[in-house]
């Protein structure tokens, strides 16, 4: 029914009416213009399959944008597109998946697709996601997709989850995302994109979003803290500039935040130490500098903190080091070169990675001699902040434990899954 006619108004009048009018009203719209016409007002027996018979209208529709897609793939090395015959897709078609959608729990829809690791090519995916009326997600992480990312996918309204991750994309950023209302997951890492992130992003509500790994080059946008993301990577880009004190904003929400690979310079703003849910904050291999902010040791939750290859110095504050989540503290190839005794138990207990740095009595620092440079020309980094930035302390009550009665802490080995980490790898997550 309603085939597509060389008029995509007629067609999209013909959705239209699909959905709200369940075809009663189809035939008005029916203007035969394709090879397939002949067949007379449709029904759900003779649905665009020809004379095949679909277990829903939903799935009849859907039938020939699977078809039409299957003549763009280009490479299938699975052979995943020979399942995708007859008229069995929601239990036949491999990487298709159907369900009753939120409009009527009587009827069946396709409502994702999932081609995750099926190495599919195909030189654009206009046209397909963008014509499965009632589709909410769309995973195709490790494929060779490529082209733009078609505009009108914001008019899908179950749309959530939109994972292109490891494919060939590159360009711009996909603004068609923008649109997308209920949009909770967007992960394009590990694709060529270029340019800028625009700001917009980072007032979407967003649960996740991983853009590591493209090559976007800009300073970091200021507003990135009103982002309400739980899950965040910037890393193995080539964002610079300094972190935003904006970043302060994401409090309630920010869970993980990778930073780590990319050209971030500046002091790092006290308001790192707000993140009260963080339990990952690395900004490691960056060109950051100044003194660690005693305000990290507001991060009652953190467990992974890496700020190792920067340029920082000065000490390593001891609130920072009586944080009692803390499982791995990187600070290794710094300049720091002071730190107390409980940094030192740290150190000896594995958690705390000072290697190469400026430190008396620590073994495998720098030499004094590059010690010595560093500390003549540290004024070439200056630092953005008063110093009071550095030992203010934004909790009301830091968690220092009195010495002697601290918690013990998780075993290093103990270390879950960490969903920004595992995003690091091409593959799946
Ligand atoms: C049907 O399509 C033809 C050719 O595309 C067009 O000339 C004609 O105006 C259309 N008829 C209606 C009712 O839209
Ligand atoms: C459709 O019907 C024709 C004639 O009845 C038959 O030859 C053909 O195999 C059918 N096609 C499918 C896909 O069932
Ligand atoms: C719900 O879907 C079923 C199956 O497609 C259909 O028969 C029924 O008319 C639909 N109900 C409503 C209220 O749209
Ligand atoms: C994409 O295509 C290239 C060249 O055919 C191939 O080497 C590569 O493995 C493919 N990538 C994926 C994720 O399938
Ligand atoms: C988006 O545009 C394509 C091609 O113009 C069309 O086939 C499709 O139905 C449109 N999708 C939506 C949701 O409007
Ligand atoms: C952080 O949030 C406050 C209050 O909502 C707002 O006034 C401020 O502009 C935000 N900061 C940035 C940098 O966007
Ligand atoms: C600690 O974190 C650093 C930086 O992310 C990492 O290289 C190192 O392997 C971690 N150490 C442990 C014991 O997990």
């Amino acid at each position: 029914m309603c085939q597509m006619g060389n008029n995509s108004l007629l067609f999209k009048c013909c959705i239209t009416l699909f959905i709200f009018f369940h075809c009663l009203l189809c035939v008005i719209c029916q203007n035969c213009t394709g090879p397939s016409c002949g067949r007379g007002a449709p029904s759900p027996t003779s649905p665009p399959g020809g004379n095949l018979t679909f277990e829903d209208r939903r799935i009849a529709v859907v039938y020939q944008v699977i078809q039409d897609f299957k003549k763009k793939i280009t490479e299938d090395p699975q052979g995943i597109t020979k399942t995708w015959v007859g008229p069995n897709i929601c239990k036949g078609y491999t990487g298709f998946y159907c369900d009753n959608p939120p409009d009527n729990a009587s009827a069946v829809a396709l409502a994702s697709i999932d081609f995750n690791g099926y190495n599919l090519a195909a030189p654009t995916l206009e046209g397909f996601i963008d014509r499965f009326p009632d589709l909410a997600l769309f995973h195709a992480n490790s494929n060779n997709f490529t082209g733009i990312i078609p505009s009108n996918i914001s008019k899908l309204p179950y749309f959530y989850e939109l994972d292109l991750s490891n494919n060939d994309f590159s360009g711009e950023f996909p603004q068609s995302v923008f649109g997308i209302k209920d949009l909770a997951f967007l992960d394009i890492r590990f694709n060529g994109f270029s340019g800028t992130v625009p700001a917009q992003i980072f007032v979407q509500p967003l649960e996740v979003l991983f853009i590591n790994n493209n090559k976007f080059l800009q300073k970091l946008p200021d507003n990135l803290g009103n982002t309400p993301v739980f899950y965040l990577t910037f890393a193995n880009n080539r964002f610079t500039g300094p972190i935003p004190p904006s970043i302060g904003n994401a409090s309630e929400t920010l869970i993980e935040v990778l930073f780590l690979n990319n050209k971030l310079s500046g002091c790092l703003p006290y308001e790192i130490g707000l993140l009260k849910e963080a339990t990952v904050f690395d900004a490691g291999n960056n060109l950051l500098t100044g003194p660690l902010p005693f305000s990290l040791s507001c991060l009652e939750k953190i467990e992974q903190l890496n700020f190792a290859g920067n340029l920082l110095y000065g000490q390593v504050p001891e609130v920072v080091c009586e944080l009692g989540s803390l499982l791995n503290l990187s600070l290794s190839d710094n300049y720091f070169s002071i730190i107390g005794p409980t940094c030192k138990k740290l150190v000896d207990s594995g958690v705390l990675d000072l290697r190469k740095n400026c430190i008396h009595g620590l073994p495998e620092q720098r030499s004094a001699t590059e010690c010595w440079w560093f500390s003549m020309y540290r004024n070439h980094w200056p630092c953005q902040y008063p110093p009071w930035y550095t030992t203010c302390i934004p909790c009301k009550a830091p968690s220092h434990p009195v010495h002697g009665h601290q918690h013990p802490r998780p075993k290093l080995g103990s270390k879950r899954k960490l969903l920004s980490y595992a995003a690091l790898s091409r593959h799946g997550l």
